[in-house]
């Protein structure tokens, strides 16, 4: 019997040594499997006198229920000592504090463009758009500005190649937003074909232009907002109304002032381009340029088929990027472009 409790001790020993549940079953065979010992003890009970085999077969028997019950016992108490590491490695502090949002923001120019696009539509201008890859008819013909024309040298640009490596036939990307002009006028005109009377057109158009050029004032994509008002007796008076009160506007200010400057462009005669000047804070009395502008010409009124007999209009083309620089005080324009996160930040 001495014997019995030694191995009941020895597998209790071995059970309590392990916290691994596979190593604990292995440890289990040593002693119940097949051939363990304790099943070895009671094959050698055949071998006792009759007279024995009954009592050292329930000794045999306490032993080996005894085995089993510490077995259970450390299996329990491995599986409960795994689900607490488990819950303590897991552990989720609700007190910490959270991780913070990201918040997005809208980019300075963006900013800009939806404040034109306000301030343009609450005195009746609708807000149109058109493709950036734009075909030549609309970029310059359309726009009195044919073939071999001088003017088409200052807005040199990209030409999309076919697959070939050709440079396409007349599909570039719009070097300003005065296509948009022709686009929508010629849609204008469609849509109100049955009329005796054409209605007014008042419209601006924001978008993204391209030109070949890169300096700290000039990036080879930029922004434009271009305006249009045609209608019968529209006049320089009024555009120089629209524009001055659109910049007081924008600017939130009476204190500053706006100068034509006599231009040329092949698509409005007379043209000028808007200068303004604050005349007071860190820009006080310097002179910057924000738009070309002047009287829509006859020629592009003929191509999208409006009368210039009957009807007149101004149009004009301004620099949202310079308007967003001036507002916020930036003075490399390509701070806008390089997505720079520590630059956009400031104005979320
Ligand atoms: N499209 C001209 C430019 O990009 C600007 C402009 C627009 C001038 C409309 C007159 C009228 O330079």
């Amino acid at each position: 019997m001495h014997n019995l409790d030694q191995i009941v001790d020895a597998a209790c020993a071995a059970f309590a040594a392990t916290d691994d549940p596979d190593a604990l079953e292995q440890i289990k065979a040593v002693y119940l499997g097949k051939s363990g010992r304790i099943p070895e003890l009671l094959k050698g009970l055949a071998k006792l006198p009759p007279e024995e085999r009954k009592a050292v077969g329930a000794a045999i028997n306490r032993a080996k229920d005894a085995v089993g019950a510490a077995l259970n016992a450390r299996r329990e108490a491995i599986r409960k000592m795994t689900l607490l590491t488990r819950l303590a490695e897991e552990a989720l502090d609700v007190t910490l504090p959270g991780r913070g949002q990201a918040r997005a923001g809208l980019h300075p120019v963006t900013r800009t463009l939806e404040r034109i696009e306000a301030l343009f539509r609450s005195i009746g201008f609708e807000v149109a758009d058109g493709p950036e890859i734009e075909a030549d008819f609309q970029n310059f013909t359309a726009l009195n500005t044919p073939e071999d024309h001088p003017a088409r040298s200052m807005h040199d640009t990209f030409y999309l190649q076919e697959e070939s490596g050709e440079v396409a036939q007349g599909v570039l990307l719009r070097t300003h937003t005065s296509p948009i002009q022709v686009r929508y006028m010629q849609a204008h005109v469609a849509r109100h074909a049955a009329l005796e009377v054409m209605p007014e057109i008042r419209v601006i158009a924001p978008g993204r232009v391209y030109r070949v050029d890169s300096d700290a004032t000039h990036s080879p994509m930029f922004h434009q907002v271009e305006g249009l008002w045609i209608g019968e007796n529209i006049s320089f008076a009024d555009l120089k109304g629209v524009i001055g009160d659109f910049l007081r506007r924008f600017f939130e200010s009476d204190d500053l002032q706006v100068r034509f400057r006599p231009s040329f462009f092949p698509f409005t005669e007379p043209s000028a381009e808007i200068d303004m000047a604050f005349m007071s804070g860190a820009h006080k009395g310097r002179w910057l340029e924000i738009a070309g502008c002047g009287m829509v010409h006859p020629n592009v009124l003929h191509h999208v088929n409006i009368d210039p007999e009957k009807y007149t209009g101004f149009a004009f083309g301004m620099g949202p990027d310079r308007l967003t620089m001036l507002r916020y005080g930036i003075n490399d324009l390509r701070l806008f472009f390089d997505g720079d996160l520590r630059f956009l930040r400031q104005f979320v």
